[in-house]
């Protein structure tokens, strides 16, 4: 055995063999190869004192430090937790993470008290960040974007869905989807993209929804799906953005192309959108906020599962928070996401969505990690390679700075994520 090195050495780290030794809980998640519903998303298959051994970025075993010691090789490098806990990576599965500015502007004017509704009517909200989303060049948008991987990672994330959706136009959408490759291509955060050509009306179609879903059905899905730049496609899905009725075409023509389906369901106005997600099997329903009993029904019916956003519901100044407590009662498997984008939710950190969710949704711990770990992981595709450390998956996994799980959602307004490995290799080093 080689002389333990400190947790993380910064860069990339292409070791054959890796233990890590010393870590007071193993939070593994191991369990059936399924996501997890109802009181099984209270087991975290936690191992005290455990430790793990990983070949060539994948898991070889997982288990008390004393049995993993014995399979140890003279080759293997040790990272020593400290004593700390390991997670998974976290698997954000909602996120918008390629824009241009900030729109902090609309912040101050909602803490004033303009409503997002009402800024979004006078052209400001989302169509604001398109225009200048559209006026900014690849490689600024890419230098933007790489800052707010390093966020992702801090916060303990390693996995990332990406939408698009602040392009609006062929061009830009494309633009946007590149962007997202390059950021993949990059190493270090995965992100599995998706896109969302029908985020909202640009300004050049105003008033012209039926044109632009046109536009989105004939041109942008066909070109998106034959470059291979999307596996997902999203559709903000409400009365007066993208009624049902559309959302429905062009989310039929993407599954038609090969693309898996999510959607911005029921974020304002209750349960068509949660109906439609149903209708159409989509692997995700996002938000919910205004989901009643028939929406989830469907839904559970249908086997979509639920992704909650609650730091968009905070940043909003609303308390209408999606019914959680309900969600696991009937059994639906819940994931939690931070929505990550510059309008209703300007945070990448998922213990702060663990906070939220406790606190406002009255999730345990345990079940707000089980959703943005095993559970998110399943709503991207994923669920056989990560989500929990279990034996043949990558190796993507966190040291944090806590005794105990439940400080994770406890110490809030902290990233405790001191460092963070994906498929084996050291992402960074928080000291
Ligand atoms: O998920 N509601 C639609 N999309 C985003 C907000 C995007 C924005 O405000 O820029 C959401 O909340
Ligand atoms: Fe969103």
């Amino acid at each position: 055995m080689k002389p333990s090195v400190p947790p993380c050495s910064l860069g990339s780290l292409k070791m054959a063999e890796l233990a890590v030794l010393n870590c007071r809980q193993l939070v593994t998640l191991a369990g059936s190869r399924r996501p997890r519903t109802g009181r099984e998303m209270r087991d975290l298959a936690i191992v005290p004192d455990g430790a793990m051994l990983i070949r060539d970025g994948r898991i070889l075993d997982v288990g008390p430090r004393a049995e993993i010691e014995r399979l140890l090789t003279p080759a293997a490098q040790v990272v020593d937790a400290g004593g700390r806990i390991v997670l998974p990576g976290f698997v954000d599965a909602h996120t918008h993470p390629v824009f241009a500015g900030t729109r902090a502007d609309e912040f101050e004017l909602r803490a004033e008290g303009a409503t997002y509704a009402e800024i979004a009517a006078q052209g400001g909200g989302i169509r604001s960040t398109v225009r200048r989303t559209r006026q900014t060049t690849e490689a600024d948008l890419l230098t933007a974007a790489r800052r707010y991987r390093q966020w992702f990672l801090r916060g303990g994330t390693t996995t990332v869905e990406a939408k698009s959706g602040y392009g609006l136009s062929l061009e830009a959408e494309l633009k946007i989807l590149h962007v997202i490759r390059q950021l993949a291509a990059d190493g270090g955060l995965r992100y599995v993209p998706t896109f969302l050509g029908a985020h909202e009306v640009p300004d050049e179609y105003q008033g012209r929804t039926d044109a632009y879903a046109d536009l989105v059905i004939h041109e942008m899905l066909p070109r998106i799906a034959a470059e291979g730049l999307a596996e997902y496609c999203d559709v903000f899905c409400e009365p007066n953005v993208f009624p049902v009725d559309k959302a429905r075409l062009i989310l039929r023509a993407a599954q038609s192309l090969g693309l898996g389906v999510r959607l911005h369901a029921d974020q304002f106005s209750p349960d068509v959108g949660a109906l439609l997600a149903a209708e159409l099997h989509a692997a995700t329903a996002d938000h919910l906020e205004a989901t009643g009993p028939a929406g989830l029904s469907a839904l559970k019916a249908a086997n979509v599962q639920p992704v909650l956003l609650p730091a968009s519901v905070y940043n909003l100044g609303s308390t209408r928070y999606p019914d959680a407590r309900r969600m696991i009662e009937l059994g639906l498997a819940v994931v939690l996401a931070t929505d990550f984008n510059p309008g209703s939710s300007p945070t990448a950190s998922i213990p702060m969505v663990l906070s939220l969710a406790s606190t406002q949704m009255k999730m345990t711990p345990a079940e707000g990690i089980a959703a943005v770990t095993i559970n998110a992981a399943y709503s991207l595709g994923r669920g056989g390679q990560i989500g929990s450390l279990e034996p043949g998956k990558l190796a993507d996994f966190v040291i944090h700075d806590c005794e105990d799980y439940r400080e994770l959602p406890y110490f809030f307004g902290r990233d405790p994520a001191r460092a963070v490995y994906i498929g084996g290799n050291c992402a960074i080093l928080n000291i």
